[in-house]
């Protein structure tokens, strides 16, 4: 276990991953020092407490949390009075047994891991921005964060609840849900924190418990009970005469006299407008992704969902995988949840990472790409739009071909679709298999054919899902799959048009769910170039259509077959028979080119 330690960079690839840690300078020999505090009682700095949510200070050599692995302190080198030149060196003069080294320096540490758990946590929802409740205006109005520490035990009061503003104890207290959760106005977020319901209920049983007879309020759009033993919880509370009032309050003002906090609401459930005076109001924050979700991601090579959390490779069948092999989530890395859910996350992933590890070789799936090394000249493409990192790149110098990492390759297809050398080969989904689906559905009565290319995991399985459903869509759609859109390579559109299609519609995963981290990306931008080509051709480039269609999205699917189908009907023959020629002749000159440039080389 490597605390007070950050991740720098991890290269390599499942069974082979090499990880740089950065063991940051603690200044404080941890397996002498016995966390006696003589230190932390002569250092004359006195900073806030973070842990304690600023309510209390601490010293510039302290106890980072009293459970904090190992039980030793540490200095903050930012608070210290300075230690080059020393300017105080207490703490080093009453530490008996020499922990203290002001020249500790970081430390850069290489390891070899076969495989990865990624268990970074999350941050919470900063309530300022709601303006109206005036959290950092009202000091009585606090975070649920600040109220934890101020009802705990091993908080700043000892766990004895108090006012901000007089420190008394108050006797009525307010609880305002969904901060920054279920949001549809910009601010917050729009999805469900998932504990904060809960985390209130347990929160008014304490208050009940510490202090009889205190008036709690909590306002709320729904109370989310569903765990195991949470309706029971829910009920106590009410029980113990918590008082759940259904409507979220607007203006919070405060009485300048008393400071008590006066608000209005409407009680959704009465129909009534309804005042109440608290004395402190608790803001119920919502959970959000650590705010360098985005470092981590770009370390570990995985994608993050549209809020922001870390995307798994599958939600139902893969949830503790992530798309990169090798790596596994838990915890509220992935989405926002309690210590139950947390734990049994974990368990999971540590159970998927001792099978790989257990087995000691991997077996991956026979999608991968090959390098043709007669084609390739060495542009290097394939490494840059791999988004797996599993291309070594070429080296035009020394004519070093690029080398494909069979265990890393996921098989997304991107770099078989950019390399305009086509020097890379798909398994299973080979330039020539699919280009002879596409003869094959356009032989007969191609201008009759909807030809739709969707991808494996989203735009296919919504076509299931519209066929479970017994949606009814134009029987004119005929799907050609790959392992995402982004193997759609342009020759494949431009092929079809040639053969007379009337309409070519490349589907896939929403831009956030595509299940190869950033394929999805070279899917627009490959479509972007090719409506710029249709119309420089003269054909019309709504001919193309690109969709992102989920996989719960049957009915958008038979949506958008019913909206192409209308669209067929208005493409002429004429229109039809003129995209063919033109794509004939370019073609043409295309082969005659390439030969030029083939003579010339040999020459
Ligand atoms: Fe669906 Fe990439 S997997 S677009």
């Amino acid at each position: 276990m490597m605390t007070y330690s950050e991740v720098e960079a991890v290269t390599g690839y499942v069974g082979n991953f090499n990880v740089t840690v950065r063991k940051k300078a603690r200044y404080v020999d941890p397996n002498e020092c016995t966390s006696c505090a003589e230190c932390a009682e002569v250092c004359p700095v006195a900073v806030p407490d973070e842990y304690q949510q600023g309510f209390s200070s601490r010293k510039a050599i302290y106890l980072p949390f009293p459970q904090a692995v190992p039980s030793a302190y540490v200095l903050n080198m930012d608070d210290c009075l300075g230690n080059n030149p020393i300017a105080c060196g207490k703490c080093a003069d009453v530490c008996d047994k020499n922990c203290i080294d002001y020249d500790d320096q970081d430390k850069l540490v290489n390891i070899e891991v076969g495989v990865i758990i990624t268990a970074t946590g999350m941050d919470v929802y900063d309530p300022t921005e709601y303006d109206e409740y005036g959290y950092t205006r009202h000091e009585n109005v606090i975070t649920s964060m600040e109220f934890e520490r101020l009802i705990c035990a091993g908080g700043p009061t000892e766990g004895h609840f108090i006012r901000p503003s007089d420190r008394k104890t108050p006797q009525t207290i307010g609880f305002i849900q969904c901060v920054g959760s279920r949001s549809r106005d910009g601010r917050g977020n729009p999805y469900c924190s998932n504990i904060c319901c809960m985390n209130t209920v347990k929160d008014t049983l304490l208050l009940c418990d510490h202090y009889p007879g205190i008036e709690a309020k909590v306002f709320y759009m729904d109370i989310r009970a569903f765990g195991k033993g949470f309706e029971d919880l829910y009920m106590r509370s009410k029980e113990e005469g918590v008082k759940y009032i259904r409507g979220i309050p607007g203006d919070v003002t405060e009485d300048p006299e008393t400071r008590n906090l006066l608000l209005t609401v409407e009680n959704t459930t009465t129909g009534k407008l309804e005042n109440h005076e608290l004395e402190v109001l608790v803001l119920a924050q919502g959970v959000i992704p650590r705010r360098d979700n985005d470092r981590i991601r770009k370390l570990l090579t995985l994608s993050t969902t549209s809020d922001g959390f870390i995307m798994e490779s599958h939600p139902k069948l893969k949830p503790v995988d992530a798309p990169t092999k090798g790596i596994y989530i838990a915890g509220c890395a992935e989405s926002p949840k309690d210590v139950k859910d947390s734990v049994t996350q974990a368990s999971a992933a540590a159970a998927r990472a001792s099978i790989l590890l257990n087995a000691g070789k991997t077996k991956i799936e026979a999608i991968t790409s090959q390098i043709d090394a007669d084609k390739c000249n060495f542009c290097g493409i394939c490494a840059q739009v791999c988004p797996y990192n599993a291309i070594v790149s070429s080296d035009r110098k020394t004519k070093r071909l690029p080398v494909i990492i069979q265990a890393a390759c996921a098989g997304c297809g991107a770099c078989a679709a950019e390399c305009p050398q086509d020097a890379i080969t798909m398994r299973h989904f080979r330039d020539e298999q699919i280009l002879a689906q596409i003869e094959a559905i356009l032989a007969v009565e191609p201008h009759k054919h909807l030809l739709t290319f969707a991808c494996n995991w989203c735009s296919y399985a919504g076509g299931d899902d519209a066929g479970t459903a017994r949606l009814q869509y134009p029987t004119a759609s005929r799907l050609i799959r790959t392992m995402c859109s982004g193997r759609v390579d342009q020759k494949f559109v431009l092929h079809a048009f040639k053969l007379g299609a009337p309409i070519v519609l490349v589907s896939g995963c929403h831009f956030s769910d595509c299940h190869y981290i950033s394929a999805v990306h070279w899917t627009q931008k490959r479509m972007d170039k090719l409506w710029n080509k249709l119309d420089k051709l003269g054909v019309r480039p709504d001919r193309l259509r690109l969709e992102w269609i989920s996989a719960a999205d049957g009915q958008k699917f038979a949506k958008v077959m019913r909206e192409l189908d209308d669209v067929i009907k208005n493409v002429t023959m004429d229109e039809i028979e003129y995209t063919m020629n033109v794509l004939a002749e370019e073609e043409a000159k295309a082969k005659e080119k390439k030969t030029k440039t083939r003579v010339e080389v040999q020459a």
